[in-house]
C-alpha cells in the first residue's frame, strides 16, 4: 500500500524533511498521491510533520498500534506469527474464540486498540478504552494435562512482569493468581479461557487474554488502577510492549511445554508474589472466609491458614488483601 511505503521513506531519513517531489519520484506516483498518503498517515496518529515547499518530516509514532512497530522487536518463533490487529472489537478474546480456533495456527494474537465489551475473571468487565491499553489474546494448543492450565496464566503473569521491567524499568509484583500490580494498584488482568476435552482430560486450546493500562484511566476506578503513563515517560511503548510480551511468553511457554521447568517458574512466580504472609479475604463458591496467605504448592495454587488454623490449598476461589487500619477491618481488591 502506498502509505505504507511512504511511511518506511519517511522513517529511513529521520529528523529530515523529505519533499512530496522526492517521494513521488522515487515511488513512482503522483506528488497528489504522496499528499494523500500523508493524511491518511496522519489520521491514524502518525506525527508527520510538513511544511510548505520543504517537506515531510517523520516525527514518530503517535499511539499507533501497529504490526510493523510490532515485528520489530520481536523476537519468537510461534507466539504471534500471525497478529490481527484491530481498531475496535468487543473483547480480543471472545473474537478469536469466534473465529474457530481448532482451524487457526497455536500462536495466533490479537490485538486490539479498544474493547467495547471486555471481560475480566467471573465475568466481571474490564475497562477498555480505545488507545489507553494493551488489549491482547494469545491463542496457545498446549500438550498438557488439564490440571496444568494454571501454569499458563502463571506463565503470563511473569512474562508481562518481565515485559513491563524492560520496557518500562519498573518492578511489579503478582497478586495471586492473575492480576499484576505496581505501588498497590492494578496494572494487568490477566484471562485464560479453554477448551478441553472432557474425555482426555487435555485442553484442546487455551486462549490467554491480557489487559495493560498504558494511558490515561477513567476517573471511576480511583486508586485502584494504576497505568505505565505513571511508571514511565517513556512514551507510547504499546507495541514495544506487545512485542515483549510475545517474546518473554514465549520462553515460559516452551519451559512449560517442552522443558518441563515448572519448578523454576513456580518459584520466579513464588517471587513475585506479594501476598505471602498477607492477611487475605478468601471468596470461595458460598461462602468468604478471612485467612492468612502462607505459601504456594506444586500446582501453582495459594495456599492459606484459615481461621481455625486449618491450611486449605486455593483452586479458583478468589483473594482480596485486608488493608489493616480500615474501618471494620474490610477487605477490598487491592
Ligand atoms: C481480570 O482482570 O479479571 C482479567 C482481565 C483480562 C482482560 C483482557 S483484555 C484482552 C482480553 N480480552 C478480554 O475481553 N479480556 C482479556
Amino acid at each position: 500500500m502506498l502509505k505504507e511505503e511512504v511511511l518506511r521513506a519517511l522513517e529511513e531519513r529521520p529528523g529530515e524533511r523529505v519533499t512530496g517531489g522526492d517521494l513521488a519520484r522515487r515511488l513512482n506516483v503522483s506528488r497528489t498521491a504522496v499528499w494523500k498518503a500523508v493524511n491518511a498517515l496522519k489520521r491514524e496518529g502518525i506525527s508527520i510533520s510538513s511544511a510548505r515547499n520543504s517537506g515531510y518530516r517523520f516525527e514518530g509514532h503517535n499511539n499507533v498500534l501497529a504490526d510493523r512497530g510490532i515485528r520489530k522487536a520481536l523476537r519468537t518463533r510461534l507466539l504471534g506469527n500471525r497478529i490481527e490487529l484491530l481498531k475496535t472489537v468487543d473483547s480480543t478474546s471472545s473474537y478469536l474464540k469466534k473465529l474457530d480456533p481448532a482451524t487457526l495456527q497455536e500462536g495466533f494474537v490479537v490485538v486490539a486498540d479498544g474493547q467495547t465489551a471486555g471481560r475480566g475473571r467471573r465475568g466481571r468487565p474490564f475497562r477498555s478504552p480505545g488507545g489507553e491499553g494493551v488489549y491482547m489474546s494469545v491463542l496457545l494448543k498446549p500438550d498438557l494435562p488439564l490440571a496444568d492450565i494454571r501454569f499458563l496464566t502463571i506463565g503470563a503473569a511473569l512474562a508481562v512482569c518481565s515485559a513491563v521491567e524492560k520496557t518500562c524499568g519498573v518492578s511489579p509484583q503478582v497478586k495471586w493468581v492473575n492480576d499484576i500490580y505496581c505501588r498497590g494498584r492494578k496494572l494487568c488482568g490477566i484471562l485464560t479461557e479453554g477448551s478441553v476435552s472432557a474425555e482426555l482430560q487435555t485442553m484442546n486450546h487455551v486462549v490467554v487474554g491480557i489487559g495493560i493500562n498504558t494511558g490515561i484511566l477513567d476517573r471511576e476506578v480511583g486508586d485502584l488502577a494504576i497505568s505505565l503513563r505513571e511508571l514511565t515517560d517513556a512514551g507510547d511503548i504499546r507495541n514495544l510492549l506487545i512485542a515483549e510480551v510475545l517474546n518473554a511468553m514465549e520462553i515460559v511457554y516452551t519451559a512449560l511445554t517442552a522443558d518441563g521447568r515448572r519448578q523454576e517458574l513456580l518459584e520466579a512466580y513464588r517471587e513475585k508474589l506479594f501476598v505471602i504472609g498477607q492477611e487475605v479475604e478468601v471468596a470461595a463458591p458460598g461462602e468468604n472466609y478471612p485467612a492468612v496467605a502462607v505459601g504456594l504448592d506444586e500446582t501453582g495454587g495459594l495456599m492459606v491458614r484459615d481461621g481455625s488454623g486449618r491450611i486449605r490449598h486455593l483452586c479458583s476461589e478468589e483473594i482480596s488483601v485486608r488493608v489493616s487500619g480500615r474501618p471494620g477491618g474490610s477487605a477490598f481488591h487491592l
